[in-house]
């Protein structure tokens, strides 16, 4: 039966298997951490059981470093397929596993190593600084990468004169542009979900909260950043909520952030940004919300769907992953 299961991962994701009837899913994940010496890892756009579950929950920034740190045998991956990825160019001994293989992103599938290596030839002098939103390919392709808590400190470190890719987020690299005061030159990828937040009904949520402030994260567009009273990265739009003393807040990123900041700050009002259209969930990730406590079961159970890696990009990926972290270790 497992071997039936394994041969529909290619086009599932996931071990698609009957769980036992009754079965408590947390106490058995809980088993299996322990037996297994496993640390679960969850994005903060992961759903709420998954995050409440996790060793450890973080941003792209905070779950690399923990993976690069970690002592476990197997680290099990609750976030997309590309931050697995990048667990597991740090760790090519350990197991990685991911709950559903198909938990993509759209960034990361805008832009691949052959559209890096076009672009470099195009402009030979230029570096390649990516958003660590992308996949091992172009990781391998890049001189070093960034996060959006990192991204203004790693571009304003780099030399004034020195020609610059950035790649695969349009977005966030005019954001950076703009507050570094740099030309870099820009892939033009986006994330399906911060690309939907819309200006006119957000702008008609703040007039019904006049004193809400706006914060978003730097993948929104241009016109949203230009009206918001703070932007940045999930972990500092999460700080910034906690420590703040204003009330009332519209939050223009992925919702699943939403589920934290309600328990650091569970006085604050909390009002999820509006996007074009309101029949479609779009600030919620589907990607990151293909894992599911049942596959989260079934992965850790199998230990599948597995990360795996050509050795070669491995390597040539975990320089400028190596390098960031050096970057940035400032950085909270
Ligand atoms: P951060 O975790 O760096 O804020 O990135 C947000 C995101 O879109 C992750 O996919
Ligand atoms: Fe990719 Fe956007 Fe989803 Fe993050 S929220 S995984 S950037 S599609």
């Amino acid at each position: 039966m497992l071997k039936n299961a394994i041969a529909t991962l290619p086009t599932n994701g996931y071990l698609n298997l009957e769980i036992p009837k009754g079965i408590d899913l947390i106490e058995e994940i809980n088993k299996m951490r322990k037996e297994k010496n496993a640390i679960i890892l969850a994005h903060y756009y992961q759903t709420g059981d998954i995050q409440d579950i996790a060793d450890f929950l973080g941003d792209s920034l905070q779950l690399a470093r923990a993976a690069e740190k970690t002592n476990a045998d197997m680290i099990v991956f609750c976030g997309v397929h590309f931050m697995a990825e990048t667990a597991k160019i740090l760790n090519p001994s350990k197991k990685v596993i991911l709950p559903d293989l198909l938990a993509g992103c759209s960034l990361a599938d805008s832009c691949s190593g052959q559209d890096i290596r076009k672009m470099k030839d195009k402009y030979p002098n230029a570096i390649v600084a990516s958003y660590i939103n992308c996949d091992s390919g172009v990781k391998a392709e890049s001189d070093i990468i960034v996060t959006s808590s990192n991204a203004g400190h790693i571009i304003n470190s780099l030399p004034k004169e020195q020609q610059i890719i950035f790649a695969p987020d349009k977005n966030l690299g005019r954001y950076i542009n703009q507050t570094t005061g740099r030309d870099m030159i820009l892939w033009d990828g986006a994330c399906i979900v911060h690309e939907a937040f819309s200006l006119e009904r957000i702008a008609r949520q703040m007039l019904d909260h006049p004193k809400a402030k706006l914060i978003a994260h730097p993948e929104a567009q241009k016109p949203v950043l230009q009206v918001a009273n703070y932007i940045g990265s999930t972990a500092n739009l999460l700080d910034y909520v906690v420590k703040d003393d204003n009330q009332e807040y519209i939050v223009a990123t992925e919702e699943g952030i939403l589920h934290e900041m309600r328990k650091r700050a569970p006085d604050k009002t909390l009002i999820p940004a509006l996007t074009i259209d309101d029949t479609c969930n779009c600030s919620e990730c589907h990607f990151m919300k293909m894992n599911t406590m049942e596959k989260l079961y079934l992965c850790m159970k199998y230990e599948l769907p597995e990360i795996l890696m050509d050795e070669e990009i491995r390597v040539k990926a975990l320089k400028p992953i190596n390098k960031m972290l050096e970057m940035s270790q400032a950085i909270k």
